[in-house]
């Protein structure tokens, strides 16, 4: 008899959307953007189903200022989380926002094919991945064969 396949390694199922859309919405209502007024929360989903909240932190100093989605990079990382699942985003702006293009770069390094959801406080959603945001991406592959 044929041995049965080996199973391969499922990501596990993370919390519901209606769950980490709140997680993201509080996030972004403790958002420091005393410049911009312009608040954003994320909430970054693990594959192993762990979730990492942020929100951007600006700075009198404005590029010292920090964007959500690269925090909760920071901190899935931080805590030994490098696969993700999902992102769900929340601004304070009328219409979802996606993210910027830094955070797009920042993201592709460890999740080429993120699945992203953006939201706002009046309920409006958007989804894309991230392929589909940053095609053609300068990625950890590009770095492959390199000649001096
Ligand atoms: N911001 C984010 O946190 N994420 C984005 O993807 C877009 C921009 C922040 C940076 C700044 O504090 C404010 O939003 C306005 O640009």
């Amino acid at each position: 008899m044929k041995a049965a396949p080996k199973p391969r390694s499922a990501p596990v199922a993370g919390p519901d959307l209606a769950s980490l859309r709140e997680r993201a919405l509080s996030a972004m209502e403790r958002a420091y953007a005393p410049y911009s007024r312009f608040k954003v929360g994320a909430a970054l989903v693990g594959e192993d189903g762990s979730v990492y909240e942020a929100c951007n932190v600006e700075n009198a100093a404005f590029p010292a200022g920090t964007c959500a989605e690269r925090a909760a990079i920071s901190a899935a990382v931080a805590h030994g989380v490098r696969r993700f699942a999902k992102l769900v985003i929340a601004s304070s702006a009328e219409d979802p926002t996606p993210p910027c293009g830094m955070c797009r770069q920042a993201l592709i390094e460890f999740a080429p094919d993120l699945e992203i959801v953006s939201v706002t406080r009046n309920g409006k959603e958007a989804h894309w991945r991230l392929t589909e945001l940053l095609p053609q991406a300068f990625s950890p592959r590009s770095l492959e064969h390199t000649s001096e």
